[in-house]
This record gives structure tokens, sequence and C-alpha cells, in this order.
């Protein structure tokens, strides 16, 4: 008896005994972008025609891509001080992720 709520209280531990895992940049990129992107670029990247493309993007474009999200470019609005450097970096992992080369 003694041995099986020794058992029992080991496994209502587990959970907390699991070592937190940390976010890998594209699982952080694909957050990001569900919240602030997906709403005009289309949910999970699927480009829904009314703004721009972004599995377009070549691995070498990724100035461009920085410079337009944190300026704008015509509809869309300038993300500088609303995203960090850091999160930027985490979106374009998950750009580059699914582009088309
Ligand atoms: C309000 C709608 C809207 C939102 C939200 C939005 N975009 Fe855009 N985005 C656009 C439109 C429209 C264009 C096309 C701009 C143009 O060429 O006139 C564009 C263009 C771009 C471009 C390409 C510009 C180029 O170099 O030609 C990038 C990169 C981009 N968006 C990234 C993002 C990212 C990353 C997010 C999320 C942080 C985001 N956008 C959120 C509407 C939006």
């Amino acid at each position: 008896m003694l041995r099986l709520s020794a058992l029992i209280a080991a496994l209502a531990l587990l959970p907390f005994m699991a070592p937190a895992r940390a976010q890998t940049p594209l699982e952080a990129g694909a957050r990001i972008y569900a919240k602030k992107c997906s709403e005009c670029h289309g949910a999970r990247l699927r480009n829904p025609g009314t703004s721009f493309d972004l599995k377009k993007l070549k691995a070498d474009e990724r100035a461009r891509f920085e410079k337009s999200v944190l300026d704008g470019k015509g509809q869309m609005p300038p993300w500088r001080g609303a995203l960090s450097e850091e999160q930027i970096g985490q979106l374009w992992a998950y750009v580059r992720e699914y582009a088309y080369e």
C-alpha cells in the first residue's frame, strides 16, 4: 500500500519534473506570425492574394524582409518598435522554413 502511494506521488510529480523545453525560433516565429501577420498574409503563409506572398522571399533577401517589416510597405504598417530584432529573426526563420526555394 505504501509503495503504491509512493508511485502515485511520483507520477503526480512527473509533469513538473520534465525539463522546460525552450521554444525554437521556428516555433516562436509561427506564433508571432499567426498573431500579427496571418490576417493579411494568410494562415500558415498561404497568400490570400491581397498582399505579398512571403514564401517568394529567397534566402538572400533577409535584409529586404527586415526593412519592409520595420519600415512598412504600401498598405502594411511599419512594425518598428512593435517587434524586437529577435522576433523578426524568428519570423524570418518561419518564412524561410516554408519558402518555395
Ligand atoms: C494590414 C495587413 C498586413 C499585415 C498585418 C502585415 N502585412 Fe506584410 N504586407 C501587406 C501588404 C498589403 C504588402 C504589400 C505591400 C506592397 O508591396 O505594396 C505587404 C508586404 C510585406 C512584405 C514584402 C515587402 C517587399 O519587400 O516587397 C513583407 C516582408 C511583409 N509584408 C512581412 C510582414 C510580416 C512579417 C508581418 C507580421 C509581422 C506582416 N507583413 C503583416 C500587408 C500586411
